[in-house]
Order: structure tokens, then sequence, then C-alpha cells
């Protein structure tokens, strides 16, 4: 009852503090940006980082009279902490925008603050379907695992795979992973002979692949969290998966462009559908990857890259449109039903949903000028979540 209690008083506090923010604020709008800067999904957050700071050194950082302020917080994606972060960023310094949430369970852990303080979440990373649902003060620049598997349970059908087994974290997105493919590849005729999950934290493929490997699938379909992806892939290898005929397929995820270089040849025709590839073959993608990797010695932005990028984009217009007199209401009304190129293609943010709606590509892993990438070969245009017609 007491812990009720200070929890109601914690909120009260919440929207007492945030119903003064644009008193407070001044010439300064703060994004606070949440991610993970160490740990599992380390990757995640340099990715996002890398990619927000570069659209502030492009866009500067003068927006409608308003200095933006970018404040990034580690929350070595533990949801607890998260969530403890953005209550911080909130109440203390006063940010006018929640961004980043590099997993599932730290967005949703999240949620609450953003309705109770009315601060409008820019989603960059986290792809379960369901979270634009938990506050309506949520924006999604990310994707959604329905959009992307759903396309994978369409190809492989016709591509000659008929039996599949699926082996997924067994959390959100890879849940909704399954569950889409699934559904798809079996209304399509296929047959999934057994579904596999594996822990988020710390997993040991080993024990899943070698049962794959004895059930002997035409394919195995593969979510796994972007990180984790060269891990699996190299198990496979090691196993001789390839070898035995077992196909690899999946969402983009597990050819993560941030380590796909990596991987070997024996990533060489593994085929993904996913939003976004650093070979999207257009002008604009191709200014951001050449930029983003003259910033970043090198890299090569991945998935996550590019809904930060766009999640920026959304913040900035925003702020633009509500011409930085706004509050919480104002810029989330500005952020819906925005629609722009982004290096992934054309992007639109639904205002009914929240949630991207965007062109999945097929890619099969492939050698341009002597290195490993997702090279798109087929698109479907203008891809809802597909998780939000049920
Ligand atoms: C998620 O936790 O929602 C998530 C993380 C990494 C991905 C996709 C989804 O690559």
């Amino acid at each position: 009852m007491q812990k009720r209690l200070f929890l109601h008083a914690t909120a009260l506090a919440i929207v007492a503090l945030a119903a003064t923010n644009s008193v407070a604020q001044d010439n300064k709008f703060k994004i606070g940006l949440i991610l993970p800067m160490t740990g599992q999904q380390a990757s995640t957050g340099r990715q996002i980082e890398a990619a927000a700071r570069l659209y502030m050194a492009q866009n500067g950082d003068t927006v409608a009279g308003k200095k933006i302020e970018l404040i990034v917080k580690d929350d070595t994606s533990i949801p607890d902490v998260t969530k403890r972060m953005a209550q911080e960023l909130v109440v203390n310094d006063k940010v006018n925008v929640l961004a980043g949430f590099g997993i599932t369970p730290s967005a949703l852990a999240t949620a609450p603050i953003a309705t109770q303080s009315k601060t409008p979440m820019v989603v960059m990373a986290a792809a379960t379907s369901s979270i634009t649902q938990a506050s309506p003060y949520i924006v999604r620049t990310s994707f959604t695992l329905p959009q992307a598997a759903v396309a994978m349970g369409d190809w492989a059908p016709k591509n000659g795979i008929k039996k599949v087994v699926t082996l997924v974290s067994d959390y959100g997105p890879g849940i909704d992973a399954e569950k889409y493919f699934k559904e798809r590849f079996v209304f399509n005729g296929g047959q999934v002979t057994e579904s596999l999950r594996v822990p988020l934290r710390g997993p040991d493929f080993a024990p899943f692949l070698q049962k794959v490997r004895d059930a002997k699938p035409d394919a195995l379909f593969v979510f796994v969290p972007s990180g984790a992806g060269a891990a699996v892939m190299k198990q496979f290898l090691e196993r001789g998966m390839d070898k035995a005929g077992i196909k690899l397929i999946g969402t983009g995820d597990i050819t993560d462009d941030d380590q796909l270089n990596d991987m070997g040849e024996g990533a060489l025709g593994v085929v993904t559908s996913h939003h976004y590839a650093a070979a999207h073959p257009s002008a604009m993608n191709k200014k951001f990857v050449e930029a983003f990797g003259k910033a970043n010695r090198g890299m090569r932005p991945n998935f996550m890259a590019v809904g930060g990028y766009d999640g920026m984009r959304v913040i900035y217009e925003a702020l633009k449109i509500t011409k930085g007199a706004g509050g919480g209401d104002a810029l989330l009304a500005a952020m819906k039903g925005q629609i722009f190129e982004s290096p992934r293609g054309p992007m639109f943010i639904d205002a009914q949903t929240r949630d991207v709606v965007q062109n999945i590509y097929l890619r099969k892993v492939e050698k341009l000028n002597g290195q490993l990438h997702n090279v798109e070969f087929d698109v479907i245009k203008d891809v809802k979540d597909p998780g939000k017609n049920k």
C-alpha cells in the first residue's frame, strides 16, 4: 500500500513538473537519448548515437530559435534502469523529448513515464509490434518484426523452402517474428516443424542448432536482436549446417550491417527481409553511408543507425512545425503523419498508429567491391505493421 502511494505521488510529481517544463526550458530544446552503450546491446547504442550526432552535424543544433541539447544516457539495456533514467530526464533535466530504446522491455518500461508526463517518446530501435500501443505518446522510427517476417513468409515457399524450423530470442520481437513468419508461411503451404526459443541474455545456440541439424529442414528461420547475428552465423557454419543442405533465412537482424563484413564468406547467399541495407542504392543513402563512415572511422551504418537518424529528423521537423513554441502534445501532433525520404527509402509515420510505414526489401548477401553486403533484389512497398490489424 505504501509503495502504491509512493508511486502515485511520484507520478503526480512528474505531471506537476512536466507542466512547468515549457517555462523552465527557455531557449533550449532537450532530447533525452537513452541507449544501451555497454553490455550485450552496445552496438545498438554506438550506432544510434553516431547517427543522431551526424544528423545534428548536418542540420545544425539550432532549430526554430532553440538550441538542441542531446543528453545521452547508458541504460545497459536493463529496463528498470531505462525507466529510472527516463524519470530523471523528465523531472530533473526537463527534457522535451525522450528517445532511443534499444530493446523492447526498455521501451515498455518507459511508456508510463511518457504518458504521465506527456512527453513524446521516439522509439528508434525496439521493434515489437505492440510497443506503440503502450502509450499514446510513442512514435516509432525503427520497424516492426511482423513487417519484416511476413515478407519472408511469402518469399520462402516460392523459392523451394517447404519445411522450416524457427529459432528466435524468447521475448517480444522474437515471438512476433515466429508468429508472423509462421502464419504467412503456413498460409502459403509451408510447414514449420519446430519452433525453438533461446534466452535473450547470454544465449548458447549450440544445443539448439544441433537439434535443427538432426531435424534437417529446408531452412532455419532466425530472429536474434542486432549484435547477436554473428554468433549464430558462426555456429551455423561451424556445425556445417549449410553443407548439410539447410538454408539460413530470417529478418535482416541476422545479417546486421554492423557485423556482416566480419562474418566471412560463409554468409554469402543468405536471404533476409528487412527495411534497411547499407547497400540500398539511392543517392540519399549513398551520401548517408559515406558521411556516417567519414564521421566514425569507417563504421558502416546498420538499421539501428537509420532508426536514430530518422528519429532525429522527426523531432527536428516537429520543432520546426511548432515554431519552438509547443509542449509535448503539440510536438506529438507534429510528429504524426510526417512523410519523407529516409536513407532506407520512403517513410511515413502513420498518424493513427504512430508507427512507421515503409518498404520491406528482400536481400541476399553478396560481395560488393570486396565487401559483404545485403544486396536488395525485391521490394514490397509501403508495408504497414501487420500486427496492428489483429
Ligand atoms: C527489440 O528488443 O525490440 C529489438 C532489438 C533488436 C532488434 C530488433 C528488435 O534487432
